[in-house]
């Protein structure tokens, strides 16, 4: 069972849906029973969306164990997750910088802490990396994926949170995209991706205690509304928002505008963009659910994206507005592997986790902008010496 059974609230107690997660009682603490939530470090997927879900979770009221191996994260966003959350609160943060393909060592953490539920959203992300260098991905994501779960499962925890992706959909023939729309993946990034899935439905065929929440994250961007933490992805950054923002602060010249003859209103790609912090919500919603669900929530996937479709061209004036300053950009071909529209139906997260997105493309730009004006050079200060 458990080590802190809770009873799942009647719905008129629930928190509304855009609440930040109410303080549990009796789980703060070093009490070696307590609750304890481990959040698995980033090795590249999408690094702010777990530290803005540790602040939430730290707010919540959780124990919270980071494993990172500080691949593509900043060794700085644990004092700037500590500043957020005050002294008492980052008491209950323990981080460890531990390689998930270390298994002996992440057998000794579960082991230590037995854990009531993880979230792992370690993994790979870059699509044209995954192309030269698929065994790299299958390695990192698929290996670190069994270590933990087999770990977790050795030390007694069988209730996982996994950071998916909309890539298993591929190249979706209709949108919006519902959970049961077809999973097809296009590229070595998106298989590590579909068959992590495949391997959990598995897993709670095989064994029914096993609880696995499958997010499917769409186009997550922007950053926390303090401008003390978000995106700082290491070279050149592969996502748009990253790269418009960097053309803002002046450290690129200008944006390179993947295809602008795909059949959209105005020829570039669409896509469902959604503020960190509405993801951050997604996770601590999916935290409260699985807790709460007393090992029968069995292997869901819930997609979290706002349901508004948004175009390259669209960013850019959204952004414009928000930083003031013209983003100089051109046209350039089609990226391989690019998708012509992807934005998702978030009906199903909505009834399930009494989550959605709230923030709007403005509210994204914004707090993008906040963030990348106040530390335009990432959480170092300094431009990369390469
Ligand atoms: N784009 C540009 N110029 C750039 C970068 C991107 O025009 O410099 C365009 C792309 O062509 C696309 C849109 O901006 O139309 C969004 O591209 P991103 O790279 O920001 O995001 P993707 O939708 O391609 O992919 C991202 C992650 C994937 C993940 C996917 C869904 O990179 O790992 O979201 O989760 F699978």
């Amino acid at each position: 069972p458990p080590l802190c059974p809770r009873p799942v609230p009647p719905p008129a107690e629930r928190p509304p849906p855009h609440a930040p997660p109410r303080p549990f009682p009796g789980r703060t603490g070093a009490d070696s029973r307590g609750c304890r939530e481990l959040r698995i470090g980033t090795r590249r997927r999408h690094p702010s969306a777990g530290s803005h879900t540790v602040v939430l979770l730290l707010e919540g009221g959780y124990d919270v164990v980071v494993v990172d191996n500080l691949n593509n994260a900043s060794p700085r966003v644990e004092g700037r997750i500590l500043e957020l959350v005050g002294e008492e609160a980052g008491k209950r943060l323990d981080v460890r910088v531990m390689d998930l393909l270390d298994e002996p060592r992440l057998a000794a953490l579960c082991a230590e802490k037995k854990f009531d539920s993880c979230i792992h959203f370690a993994g790979y992300k870059a699509v044209g990396e995954s192309v030269e260098k698929p065994l790299a991905y299958y390695r990192n994501n698929i290996v670190s994926t069994l270590n933990v779960v087999e770990c977790l499962q050795a030390h007694g925890c069988k209730s996982i949170i996994f950071s998916g992706s909309c890539t298993v959909y591929g190249n979706p023939k209709d949108v919006p995209i519902h959970e049961g729309s077809d999973l097809e993946a296009i590229n070595p990034y998106g298989r590590t991706k579909l068959y992590q899935e495949e391997m959990f439905r598995d897993l709670c065929v095989s064994d029914d205690a096993w609880e696995v929440s499958l997010l499917r994250y769409f186009n997550p961007v922007a950053a926390h509304p303090s401008g003390r933490l978000g995106e700082d992805p290491k070279g050149i950054p592969n996502n748009l928002m990253p790269y418009v923002q960097q053309v803002a602060v002046g450290r690129r010249a200008e944006l390179s505008v993947f295809g602008n003859d795909y059949p959209t209103p105005d020829g570039t790609g669409v896509r469902d963009y959604i503020h960190v912090m509405d993801l951050a919500e997604g996770h601590a919603a999916a935290v409260d659910k699985i807790l709460a669900a007393g090992g029968k929530l069995g292997c869901v996937a819930y997609n979290l994206g706002t349901g508004n479709g948004t175009s390259v061209l669209e960013i850019v004036k959204a952004f414009s507005a928000a930083c003031g300053k013209e983003i100089p950009y051109k046209f350039a071909p089609r990226r391989p592997g690019d998708a012509t529209a992807v934005y998702a139906t978030p009906s199903f997260a909505e009834q399930e986790l009494g989550w959605k997105a709230t923030r709007t493309l403005e509210d994204m730009c914004r707090d993008q902008w906040n963030w990348a004006s106040n530390n335009p050079y990432g959480y170092e200060g300094k431009p990369e010496e390469n």
